[in-house]
């Protein structure tokens, strides 16, 4: 089969490295990747949301199977686009636009949870024209106040604030285009305190096969301190996902989720990803994503050793409920080498030296690019390092060797992935 990977961050690496380990997998390309990608496949510059090009490209190509990293093609619609009949062959992994709206939409996302009872924090939807009945929600709330922005705001739009007056006047600004139209409707919710972490499943919109769970650690500062990032880093398995909780997770949420999606008949060929919460003993949903997440895919994926392009054509083919993973017992780490200044401004073009000797490590690079035979920054996070070993502290050790022996201008890391487990 020739394969299209979407997408150009350490996700899409990963799994164009795994990918490109399985026989069924002929040519493989990415779209448009980076200098990491091109060592599992051949790059391709295309501008991925411009759905014309990519079918060019698709046929062109004989393309047979797409797989679509990132939300904002799902959001926009591809799976849709591709429903044409020139191109109704190509096996689209990833929901359509109607079922990707659980990511690209809170209140879509809350509405769906409240039907199928999934445990999840109370809320109310805001608009400007009901702006008093949030106000009046507020009320009724203790400190801190969650506001989310409905659409995607490049993970910027939730905000969490103590002080009741800056929340109203946040629900205002947001109201008012603070994050564009992403933010012309607000989610309210209850706050949910507790410690998060993250599980996945592949489904076929029907069945579903489970994968690792995951925790990443959003705060570029060590201790879960300073702004949010993408992700610093990640572990896989979590040890507080013990036997029980695992139970409940798939009991109140997982099953729920995807009799809810099969209930409303969603053309879902793809992977879901439940941001929870643990509060007490008990999972709640924070956030669904229609994708896999970038860094937990950097430890999920190297865990498990079934072949991954099986597991999509299961999704095609009605089999995915007699598929279990091989998953290896090894813990998995990766410690993110981000550029100096991210999440706020940062410089790229940064020479980046010491990969080949980086030790016990997988690398797969996130924002980087070939400029003759140097690898130069090009983003705000770097390189993920994933280590393996029985004892997860010791694979963050070895990320964290690895981080300090790779150099470019202007790094950070943090040390302390896995601190609080
Ligand atoms: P989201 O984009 O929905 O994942 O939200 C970003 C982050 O905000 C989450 O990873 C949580 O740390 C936090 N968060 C979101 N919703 C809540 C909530 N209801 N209670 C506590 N923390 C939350
Ligand atoms: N690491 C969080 C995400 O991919 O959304």
């Amino acid at each position: 089969m020739n394969i299209l990977i979407l997408g150009s961050g350490g996700r899409e690496h990963c799994l164009a490295w795994k990918i490109n380990q399985s026989p069924l997998c002929d040519t493989l390309y990415i779209a448009p990747g980076n200098a990491g990608t091109r060592q599992c496949g051949q790059n391709v510059d295309l501008n991925i949301l411009d759905f014309e090009s990519v079918k060019k490209f698709a046929l062109d190509h004989n393309i047979d199977m797409i797989v679509v990293g990132p939300e904002a093609p799902l959001v926009d619609g591809i799976v849709d686009f591709f429903r044409q009949a020139d191109t109704a062959h190509i096996k689209m992994v990833g929901p359509d636009a109607y079922a990707a709206q659980l990511e690209g939409s809170k209140a879509f996302a809350k509405k769906f949870m409240e039907k199928y009872q999934i445990p999840t924090a109370a809320y109310t939807e805001v608009t400007s024209e009901n702006l008093q009945e949030g106000i009046r929600f507020l009320d009724s709330l203790t400190p801190p106040y969650v506001l989310k922005a409905d659409g995607l705001a490049a993970g910027k739009g939730v905000l969490i604030l103590e002080n009741k007056a800056k929340a109203v006047s946040e629900l205002q600004a947001m109201l008012s285009g603070k994050f564009g139209q992403a933010s012309s409707r607000v989610v309210i919710e209850t706050f949910l305190k507790g410690i998060e972490f993250s599980v996945f499943v592949l489904t076929d919109g029907k069945e579903y096969v489970l994968l690792p769970e995951a925790k990443d650690y959003k705060r570029v500062g060590e201790g879960d301190t300073g702004l949010n990032t993408g992700g610093m880093g990640a572990i896989s398995p979590v040890p507080f996902v013990n036997d029980s909780l695992w139970d409940k997770v798939k009991k109140k949420i997982i099953e729920p989720t995807i009799h809810g999606i099969r209930a409303e008949q969603m053309d879902y060929k793809g992977f879901v990803f439940f941001g929870l919460i643990n509060v007490e003993g008990e999972p709640y949903v924070i956030e669904y994503n229609c994708r896999l997440g970038d860094p937990e895919t950097e430890v999920v994926i190297p865990r498990i050793s079934t072949d991954i392009v099986e597991l999509f054509n299961a999704l095609f083919d009605g089999t995915l409920s007699s598929r279990t993973l091989k998953i290896s017992p090894m813990a998995a780490s990766t410690v993110m080498m981000v550029s100096g200044g991210y999440p706020g401004d940062f410089e790229k073009g940064k020479p980046i030296t010491g990969l080949s000797n980086a030790g016990d490590v997988t690398i797969f690079h996130a924002g980087t690019k070939a400029s003759g035979e140097d690898i130069l920054t090009n983003g705000g996070r770097v390189l993920a390092l994933t280590a393996m070993d029985r004892d997860f502290r010791k694979a963050v050790a070895k990320s964290v060797a690895a981080a300090e022996t790779i150099q470019f201008e202007g790094k950070y890391f943090r040390k302390d992935i896995g601190f609080d487990l």
